[in-house]
């Protein structure tokens, strides 16, 4: 689903060049729900857009369903991005003027998919992650753990091979945080393959694997090892 081979990653500012990301190497298999754990400055966020497509690595390739999206043109690339990957974001970036619905059925509407079938989808992917009755709403009216909510139900809507999500409770209480990592793990035994950025020992603990950054070098598993951050 999901190969990550030699990937490195520098930011240059100026003529400064800072490594990220040491020549990593991992795979994901379909079905898979991952935890991408790691402290603050470790590059896990890097990695994720590097993966999800939102920028282009220094070397290295990521290969999803078999495509090396680095190779992309940046046309081929958006367009791969719509209909295979899906992302969280931890601030779950959905549009104030639109109602929930409308936000879910967003990435269709690039699709040219006849409105009735958006309309369709958004509101059975609604009912799957329990807020069908905020379907009218704007995302002010609801609470952080229902916005994060409509985030997950608008990065299922495309069918992704993948979903990617960076941090996606690191705003919300521990009690809604829970709520929401049951949600991704009942998504998950339906078929859903993630990649979950976390800081937080209790997310990862939940998942079946465990990548750890430290530094930009990865090490598998040790969720016992690393210290929160
Ligand atoms: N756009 C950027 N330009 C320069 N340095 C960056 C940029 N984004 C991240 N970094 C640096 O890369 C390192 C890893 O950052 P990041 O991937 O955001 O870590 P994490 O998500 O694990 O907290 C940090 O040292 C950060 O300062
Ligand atoms: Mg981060």
């Amino acid at each position: 689903m999901l190969a990550i081979e030699r990937l490195s990653h520098s930011f240059r500012t100026g003529q400064e060049e800072t490594p990220v990301l040491h020549e990593l190497n991992f795979r994901v298999e379909q079905g898979e729900m991952v935890a991408l754990l790691g402290s603050s400055g470790s590059g896990k966020s890097t990695l994720l857009n590097l993966m999800a497509g939102l920028m282009k690595p220094t070397s290295g390739s990521i290969l999803i369903a078999g495509q090396a999206i680095e190779k992309m043109s940046e046309n081929r690339l958006a367009e791969f991005r719509r209909t295979h990957i899906g992302f969280i974001f931890q601030s779950y970036e959905l549009i104030p003027h639109l109602t929930v619905r409308e936000n879910v059925e967003l990435p269709l509407v690039f699709q040219s998919v006849a409105s009735h079938e958006r309309k369709q989808r958004a509101l059975a992917l609604l009912q799957q992650v329990g807020i069908m009755d905020k379907s009218d709403m704007f995302p002010s009216q609801l609470s952080g753990g229902q916005q994060q909510r409509v985030s997950i139900a608008r990065s299922l809507i495309t069918n992704p091979a993948i979903v990617f999500a960076d941090e996606p409770t690191g705003n919300l209480d521990t009690k809604t945080e829970k709520e929401i990592i049951d949600l991704l793990i009942d998504l998950n035994q339906n078929g859903i393959t993630f990649v979950i950025v976390t800081h937080e020992h209790e997310v990862a603990r939940r998942t079946q694997r465990i990548l750890q950054l430290r530094d930009g070098y990865l090490l598998e598993g040790n969720e016992q090892e690393g210290e929160a951050g």
